[in-house]
């Protein structure tokens, strides 16, 4: 079973928000690439049948997908069939499991808000679907430590560990597994990714817009849960853990825990959080909202590597861009010979080396360096080192893509294990709730006043779309 191919698709939530920005176009490139030979059953609540239910699938794959026609479209929608259902209805799970009936190991994707997980997992767990399909589960899973673990004893008690498949589709993305390859691949940086030479790591997640609607989802989760429990701290752990003793998916899993173990749970007094004004006036927000659309914190990591390294991360929402980039900060070489052109009363000293890694929109890396200025004087300025991903690489396929493929052949390795989810939260739990008010920002600027502080008043800049 672990490697047997599925032979159906089951989508929880195929009428929301993950399944149209999401989940139609990565079924749809499958489909283009002849790789979604099953069907695929949307369930949903809403009063639909299939032919609506394609027509949706129809708008999501053209909304979503450049330059599709309509007849493609239209081709893949073909395959989708719709089970109006009540997810606390053992009737549901009765019409899916005859719907299912000649499938042996149906996917079923739970793109549905955390409330209902257990509704769904007990009624998969009484039809006897569960014995024979692989879940996937979207994040956040859980809402704190104490829920997740909660959620997890829930799973474990219907499906077996195997065929859970937990999505952080920040695993997904080539640029962020990239990392690894990055670090691990070549001799260059290995030597100098310690305490030794690395002044602090800084990770930003920037949007440039604001919840797009989906108001009604966000504001019962919030920036922390939403992103830095699971994105950015998973982007923190592909940065700073060992090197896997093997390619197993285990062997991956292994260090990552290992490195989030080490890291220190995040300290309230070193963090900020804000909300942008405006905020309270959208269509789903309680009126006296008290969730963060913006985070800025310093996460210590203690270990040999890393003690005394700050990782400083920050996400946000209706900030001056949208930017996913990791920026590693060498230490500044002594003066010996040379001074920096556009140096700074401080030292004299050129500008630290720094790698910027982009994550998300137009990915690849810069890494900054220091050349001679041309004359007689020994001064530098500093020059880039750039490569972009798509014109060195080519075409690489979208996370969501990757991740249901993956699922669907049982490969383990893109996928968060429980041990990784359960360190994440123990060390995000201490900033989750709070008395006071998260402080406001405008939009269009970095964050409440204090966010600067966090890095030590200086983020570095990162290239915004
Ligand atoms: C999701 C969050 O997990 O990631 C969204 O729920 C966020 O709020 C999205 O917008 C960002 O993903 P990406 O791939 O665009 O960086």
């Amino acid at each position: 079973m672990p490697d047997q191919p599925a032979d159906a698709i089951v989508l929880f939530g195929a009428t929301g928000d993950l399944a149209r920005r999401k989940l139609f176009a990565a079924l749809f490139h499958l489909h283009q690439r002849g790789e979604l030979d099953l069907p695929v059953i949307g369930v949903a609540r809403s009063d639909w049948d299939d032919d609506q239910l394609r027509e949706y699938a129809v708008e999501a794959v053209r909304e979503t997908v450049p330059k599709v026609t309509k007849a493609k479209a239209q081709a893949f929608a073909k395959q989708l069939t719709y089970l109006r259902g009540d997810y606390a209805e053992v009737k549901t799970y009765r019409e899916l499991a005859k719907l299912l009936a000649d499938a042996e190991l149906p996917v079923i994707y739970l793109a549905i808000p955390p409330s209902v997980f257990p509704d769904v997992v007990d009624g998969l767990q009484k039809s006897k679907l569960a014995l024979r399909s692989r879940v996937v589960v979207e994040k956040p899973f859980g809402r704190d430590r104490e829920s997740a673990g909660e959620l997890n004893a829930t799973l474990s008690s219907a499906f077996d560990q195997d065929s859970i498949f937990r999505i952080d589709h920040y695993l997904g993305k080539e640029s962020v597994e990239g990392l690894l390859a990055f670090r691990f691949a070549n001799t260059l940086l290995e030597p100098i990714w310690n305490r030794r030479y690395v002044a602090n790591v800084q990770v930003t997640f920037a949007e440039s817009f604001g919840t797009q609607g989906r108001a009604g989802f966000f504001d019962d989760v919030g920036t922390v849960r939403d992103v830095l429990q699971n994105h950015l701290l998973q982007t923190v752990a592909l940065l700073a853990m060992e090197p896997p003793i093997s390619d197993t998916a285990d062997a991956y899993r292994d260090e990552e825990v290992r490195v989030l173990r080490q890291a220190e749970a995040l300290d309230p007094k070193q963090t900020i959080v804000g909300q942008y004004v405006g905020y309270l006036d959208e269509e789903g927000v309680a009126k006296n909202s008290r969730t963060e659309t913006f985070v800025a914190t310093r996460l210590n990591i203690d270990s040999w590597r890393w003690a005394g390294v700050p990782f400083y991360l920050r996400a946000g929402k209706c900030l001056p861009g949208s930017a996913t980039e990791a920026v590693v900060e060498l230490r500044r070489p002594p003066r010996l010979l040379f001074a920096g052109r556009r140096d700074d009363a401080r030292s004299g000293v050129p500008e630290a080396n720094r790698l910027h890694f982009r994550l998300g929109h137009s990915d690849g890396v810069t890494i900054s360096m220091q050349a001679k200025v041309p004359g007689r004087e020994m001064i530098t300025q500093e020059v880039a080192l750039d490569v972009d991903f798509d014109h060195a690489l080519g075409e690489r396929r979208e996370a969501y893509e990757r991740l249901l493929a993956d699922a669907m052949r049982g490969a383990r390795h893109r996928f968060a294990r429980e041990d990784t989810i359960d360190e994440e939260w123990r060390i995000v739990d201490p900033i989750l709730e709070r008395s006071a008010r998260p402080l406001p920002y405008y939009t269009g600027t970095w964050g409440p006043e204090g966010a600067d502080d966090i890095a030590g008043g200086h983020w570095h800049s990162v290239s915004l779309k």
